[in-house]
């Protein structure tokens, strides 16, 4: 997908600077061409002669070099590139943007160019939560500048929380998206997830269905219900009125919304109709797909005849049911795929079947370990195409489906 595109890659001064060094590695690796320019502050991290080296090309850090203007005047360097990418993006270089200054090669480079640019912010949390910066970002988010994270993490300074800078995959999977001609990139977090949902109702089912074959006994599925209650959690936390419904699971129930708790397929379906209307509706259950025909009443005795065929018919399909109303559909209906082969074709298939707006599809083969597990890597597949993400806790992907859910139902309004 990168085979024959230009990078353009400006690193700040910024501790994050080294991870750099593997993002022009991994951009490389995958075909992709990387110019790299670096601020003066850029240097105290790591040197142009390592740039160089990963790069294949000479680093442009002076604005005022006879030389690089002969050979490849700044504008030029600006626009000689598929996508501008800021990594590490530092509080101080977002703020040079935001006030469109062009005081150095960097910044000059970044009010020049004509083509989109992508930034990875890196700093102290304090920085990153400060409202200077949080005022430099969201006016950079105006301008149609992209952002990939920042990430919750330890950080350099031994402080913890948002302003770690993704990891250099997750900036490979946004340059990728960016250069796809894709505008909804995960948003920084502090800009848009809290109140990004406030006066928005969501629905969301998690967790399996048990199915009864008799009293005692049912049949189930391995879904422990965490990544349905992270996404539950997380329009919470975007200020959403939330109304989890769940099958059996083992985990609590979120704070700040409303669970209901179901047990079957049916119930799970007339649990989601009577909490419509809603803005969202998300069907992250794995519901089965069949439950016995006649559920026994008594509990089948092992003195008995052996029951040796239990005999099924078809479950209610609850994401194709929502999503097909023609009455009352919910403005976005979100649909999860759980494949064990050809993931991605399945859920573009299933998405064109269910009429839903986007199918979030994760690989569940038993060694990928995501059934039970607390991270997944999951598939984004819109009629748009398809965007790929790191593998990252099941909190990170509830976040980060929640703030692309946000901004595209802004945009439908
Ligand atoms: C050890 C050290 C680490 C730093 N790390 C960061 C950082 O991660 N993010 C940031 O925004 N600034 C960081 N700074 C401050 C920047 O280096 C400083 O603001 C500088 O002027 C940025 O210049 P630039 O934006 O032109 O690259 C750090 C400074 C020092 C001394």
């Amino acid at each position: 997908m990168l085979a024959g595109k230009r990078i353009l890659l400006v690193i700040g001064g910024g501790i994050a600077a080294y991870k750099s060094l593997d993002l022009i590695r991994r951009l490389r690796e995958r075909g992709a061409s990387v110019r790299v320019a670096m601020t003066n502050a850029a240097k105290q991290f790591v040197t142009p002669l390592s740039v160089a080296s990963l790069s294949g090309d000479k680093v442009y850090d002076e604005l005022f070099s006879l030389t690089d203007e002969a050979e490849m005047g700044h504008i030029e360097l600006s626009r000689d590139a598929d996508l501008v990418v800021v990594a590490p993006a530092t509080a101080n270089l977002l703020a040079r943007m935001a006030q469109g200054l062009a005081d150095d090669l960097a910044s000059t480079l970044l009010l020049a160019t004509d083509k989109r640019t992508l930034v990875a912010p890196a700093m102290n949390l304090r920085m990153w939560l400060h409202p200077a910066t949080r005022r430099n970002v969201e006016q950079l988010q105006r301008d149609g500048i992209l952002f990939v994270g920042p990430s919750d993490g330890a950080m350099a300074c031994g402080e913890f929380g948002p302003g770690r800078m993704s990891e250099p995959l997750e900036i490979v999977a946004a340059v990728e998206t960016a250069l796809a001609g894709e505008t909804l990139l995960p948003l920084p977090k502090g800009a848009m997830t809290s109140g990004s949902l406030s006066g928005r109702r969501v629905i969301v089912t998690s967790g399996p269905t048990h199915e009864p074959i008799d009293p005692v006994r049912y049949i189930a599925n391995r879904s422990s219900g965490r990544q349905g209650h992270a996404i539950a959690a997380a329009a919470a936390e975007a200020g959403a009125d939330v109304v989890l419904i769940s099958g059996p699971v083992e985990i609590a129930d979120p704070k700040g919304l409303t669970t209901v708790h179901v047990e079957t397929a049916e119930q799970m379906l007339a649990a989601a109709e009577k909490a419509l209307p809603a803005d969202i509706f998300i069907a992250a259950a794995a519901v089965a797909d069949w439950r016995v025909a006649e559920a026994r009443s008594e509990k089948i005795k092992k003195s008995g005849p052996t029951p040796t065929v239990l005999s099924m018919i078809e479950n209610p399909d609850i994401l194709a049911t929502i999503s097909m109303r023609k009455a009352g559909r919910p403005g976005l209906v979100v649909g999860f795929a759980a494949e064990t082969e050809k993931v991605i074709g399945h859920a573009q298939e299933k998405l064109a079947r269910k009429g839903c707006d986007l199918i979030v599809a994760n690989d569940v083969s038993p060694e990928k370990g995501v059934m039970g597990g607390t991270s997944n890597t999951v598939h984004l597949v819109t009629p748009r195409g398809v965007e790929s993400w790191p593998e990252m806790s099941k909190s990170d992907v509830g976040r980060k489906l929640i703030e692309r859910l946000a901004t595209l139902l802004e945009r439908q309004s």
